[in-house]
């Protein structure tokens, strides 16, 4: 645990110290859970962003983007159900006076029971070498057994207080456990409340005429208000998918862990019109590809799992998180919804407005059933990010900070260094540089020994470096330096476009997603 905390620490200064996230407002003591991407986080997060739009949009006909307001007419949330239901059970611990989500406590409760049936089968594991039959084990260890009984018995009450709002019964579970507050260490509990997470704000200059309405709370919502306006005018036919990238706000009760949840945020959502009847096998369908998805950037199978909801949302007949191996653990990174009809129906409710689909092949109208991925850009972020840094033991007893990001992402493809400040070094290689800039986002460093400068690019997460020295000058030769295996190899300058080209490319790396 110390270490997982030690490691996110790092994370945390190691973002600030490269320029990739500052704290918002810093000079004013920050605004709790509301962070700004510097420098190389913005290009970071765009690439990301651009990641997911090839691989969303531009790789499928029969999807399409969109970009709709953040502000909606305020009836759009009594319609989609979070004026009355995005709520979130919170309860204070009186000595402390903190405030916690009452359903995290428990998860976090219920996550350390698996935490030790995982010890346990580690060191089984450990102890029985190639013998060992983990299926074997799990369904015959007595102590494997209890802890898997009661984490059972806590996700069955968990799912009944949270389906029946039994706010009584949540406190009581949380009494039962004998959780105790992390900062006071005592039980001391007020009741469980529930709290809306919107943020309102009014519109219109006078107070007469003024109205009251919200940031959004997902990017949801301003694709299935268009939904009919770009189906007719993109003469879309079912199944077709409608995307968009951008902001939403929920006030968080609980706003720690840096950019994984914080109360202005970044979503990259999809919503997959469908016949209604074909949702499992869509449901299917968008589970495998978007794992896939994730796996192109090679960053670990084991780093992935998907977490099936017990408890659906009102709108789901289905949903599943991918949850990814985050520096505090594994939590939720995507979610994939089986959405219904729901969304469009309570729609055309609300707007007295038709939202059918007419089907030339069945020659009848229905109201579409939709499937939707949603994917949070800034916990992508930080799942690309945490996983990249990386402390190197060297041959020669000395460490590395390098962050490894996949090379697709990295903010700078690669940095052109002459070796020294004279002779002319700095001209050629500006003249690289300036090439080069046509088709990558290049950098220019000529400050300090050049050993400085690499461990410099390794940690700013820079994939090459490109060293103009004398030789340069006599036979249009260059240096060039992996970032991952430190590997130096000596090309011709006309050459390092493809060579680049060939490790950056969108292309080599969704190409993965076919394998
Ligand atoms: N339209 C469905 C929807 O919004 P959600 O599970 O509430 O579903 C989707 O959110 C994704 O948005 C999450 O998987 C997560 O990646 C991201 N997300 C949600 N709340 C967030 C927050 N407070 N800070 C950062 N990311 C958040």
């Amino acid at each position: 645990m110390a270490k997982q905390e030690d490691k996110f620490k790092k994370v945390i200064s190691h973002a600030k110290e490269y320029g990739y996230i500052f704290q918002s407002s810093e000079i004013y003591d920050g605004l709790s859970a509301v962070y700004d991407y510097a420098q190389n986080g913005v290009e970071l997060k765009k690439n990301i962003r651009d990641y997911w739009w090839k691989a969303m949009v531009q790789m499928h006909e029969n999807i399409v983007g969109i970009d709709a307001a953040i502000l909606m007419h305020p009836t759009t949330w009594k319609a989609s159900g979070h004026v009355d239901a995005f709520n979130d059970p919170l309860i204070d611990n009186k000595d402390s006076k903190k405030r916690y989500r009452a359903d995290v406590l428990v998860e976090d409760f219920r996550e350390k029971i698996v935490q030790k049936i995982n010890k346990d089968v580690d060191k089984a594991k450990k102890r029985f070498g190639d013998d060992f039959n983990e299926e074997e084990f799990r369904s015959t260890n007595g102590n494997v057994i209890r802890r898997q009984k009661q984490i059972d018995e806590i996700t069955v009450e968990l799912t009944r207080v949270q389906e029946e709002n039994d706010l009584e019964g949540f406190k009581q579970l949380i009494l039962d456990l004998k959780i105790n507050c992390p900062v006071s260490g005592s039980n001391n509990w007020t009741d469980v409340k529930q709290f809306n997470l919107m943020f309102g704000t009014q519109l219109g200059a006078s107070a007469e005429s003024s109205m009251k309405v919200y940031l959004r709370p997902e990017t949801a919502q301003g694709i299935f208000v268009n939904f009919l306006n770009v189906q007719k005018t993109g003469r879309m036919k079912i199944p077709f998918g409608i995307a968009q990238t951008g902001k939403a706000f929920r006030n968080e009760i609980v706003a720690r862990q840096f950019i994984f949840r914080m109360r202005e945020f970044e979503q990259m959502e999809m919503q997959f019109f469908i016949k209604p009847g074909t949702q499992q096998d869509w449901f299917k369908h968008w589970k495998e590809t978007r794992l896939k998805w994730h796996l192109s950037l090679g960053m670990g199978q084991d780093n992935y799992r998907f977490h099936d909801h017990d408890k659906l949302a009102h709108y789901a007949d289905a949903a599943t998180d991918i949850e990814f191996n985050f520096p505090f653990g594994f939590k939720e990174l995507e979610g994939i919804h089986s959405r219904t009809d729901f969304d469009l129906k309570q729609h055309q409710e609300f707007s007295g407005k038709k939202l059918q689909y007419f089907d030339h092949e069945e020659n009848a109208s229905y109201t579409p059933y939709v499937l939707e991925t949603s994917i949070g850009l800034d916990r992508m972020f930080l799942a690309v990010f945490s996983n990249a840094l990386q402390e190197e033991e060297l041959e020669n007893n000395t460490t590395r900070t390098v962050l490894k990001l996949p090379a697709v992402l990295a903010p700078f493809k690669a940095a052109v260094l002459p070796l020294v400040k004279k002779d002319g070094l700095p001209e050629v290689a500006r003249k690289i540089l300036e090439d080069l800039k046509w088709d990558f986002n290049v950098f220019y460093d000529e400050k300090d020994a050049v050993g400085k400068r690499y461990r410099r690019q390794d940690a700013a997460g820079t994939p090459f470096c490109i060293t103009v020295d004398h030789d340069t000058l006599e036979d249009n030769t260059v240096t060039i330096r992996h970032r991952d295996t430190m590997e130096q190899q000596r090309v011709k300058i006309e050459d390092l476009r493809g060579i680049i080209k060939k490790e950056v490319d969108v292309r080599t790396w969704l190409m993965k997603m076919k394998a």
